[in-house]
């Protein structure tokens, strides 16, 4: 239908996808018997029928096992120029990805060749595609202040390669606060900040975001609507959330998409945005993204537009970049 058509056609920004979440499993089933890694699951099949999630836990123990087939260079850079054909066909122009080094490193893969392969992809995917990224080094809020502090240190050879740090990981228990200091350095050294908060977690978090982390963005943050205080603050100060809504329904975040808060926070004056997470494990890229909340919520095409503008505004393009969208 032409709602439909409409939103493939559109050039789009991506500005919420942890690169590790696109890992598809016929890819992961071909680089595992290239690594002689072995998967828990027999096929394609039985590996997607395990893709049934309470919460966000049970989804990390799912997503941090599948990663463990990546090896070698090239495996990363397979895995990013698998993610970047798919979204060059969804007429997504610009991405600003996650990739969670620890989630390699803690099992002996060093961080040169994690950063390389990714790297590379996207240099060719700008070449090739003409896609516009930035890259945004995500800490594990379920590792400790040292752990992250010594992934900020292999980072520092490579601060031209990443725009930004982030948070993700288990939420609830792992407040912003834990990583304060580390956020402070990593500002020091020239990177953006952002951090996932209010998720599963509470509202307190995304303050503590805000304040202690200095954050540009704010990665999910539908719990923000628990207080009208912060709602305001949010709109006043223009941080952009980075939503999510297929993610949001795989992991229980909201019960059906018609409860999604999308439209309720664009009537706050939020500047919100869809993105597609972890697209391997929630069913869908950007589109299919845009394509269900358009579907649950009725949206309308002067409502898409909006939210593929504010793809645009809370993306770190240069200003004369984002004249041309906006
Ligand atoms: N939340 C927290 N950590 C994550 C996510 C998420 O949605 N995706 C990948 N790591
Ligand atoms: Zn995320």
């Amino acid at each position: 239908n032409s709602i439909n058509k409409f939103i493939e056609y559109i050039p789009k920004a991506e500005l919420h996808l942890h690169i590790e979440g696109t890992f598809e499993p016929e890819l992961m089933f071909d680089i595992a018997k290239r690594n002689q890694k072995k998967i828990k699951y027999n096929s394609v099949d039985d590996l997607k029928n395990a893709y049934n999630f309470n919460n966000l836990q049970e989804f990390l123990d799912i997503y941090y096992a599948g990663a463990n087939v990546l090896i070698k260079e090239q495996d990363f850079y397979d895995l990013t120029w698998a993610y970047l054909n798919k979204v060059n066909q969804q007429n997504v122009i610009h991405v600003e990805i996650f990739f969670d080094p620890q989630t390699h490193t803690d099992r002996g893969i060093s961080f040169d060749t994690v950063i390389k392969g990714i790297y590379s992809a996207l240099e060719d995917g700008k070449k090739q595609f003409g896609i516009t990224f930035k890259l945004i080094m995500s800490f594990l809020r379920h590792l400790d202040e040292d752990s992250a502090f010594k992934t900020l240190e292999e980072a520092l050879p490579y601060k031209n390669w990443i725009s930004a740090v982030g948070l993700d990981s288990s939420e609830i228990g792992n407040p912003p606060s834990k990583f304060e200091r580390v956020f402070t350095k990593a500002r020091e050294e020239g990177f953006i900040t952002v951090a996932h908060a209010g998720e599963e977690g509470p509202s307190e978090y995304i303050w503590e975001a805000i304040n202690l982390l200095k954050v540009k963005r704010i990665d999910h943050g539908n719990r923000c609507l628990d207080d009208e205080t912060l709602v305001k603050k949010l709109a006043q100060l223009k941080i952009p959330l980075t939503l999510c809504p297929l993610s949001n329904l795989e992991l229980k975040v909201v019960k059906d998409l018609k409860d999604h808060p999308i439209v309720e926070m664009m009537h706050k004056d939020l500047l919100v945005t869809v993105n597609s997470d972890d697209p391997a494990y929630f069913g869908g890229y950007m589109n299919e993204n845009y394509q269900s909340i358009t579907d649950a919520l009725d949206l309308s095409k002067k409502e898409i537009t909006e939210l593929v503008k504010n793809s645009f505004k809370a993306s770190w393009l240069p200003e004369e970049e984002k004249e041309k969208r906006i």
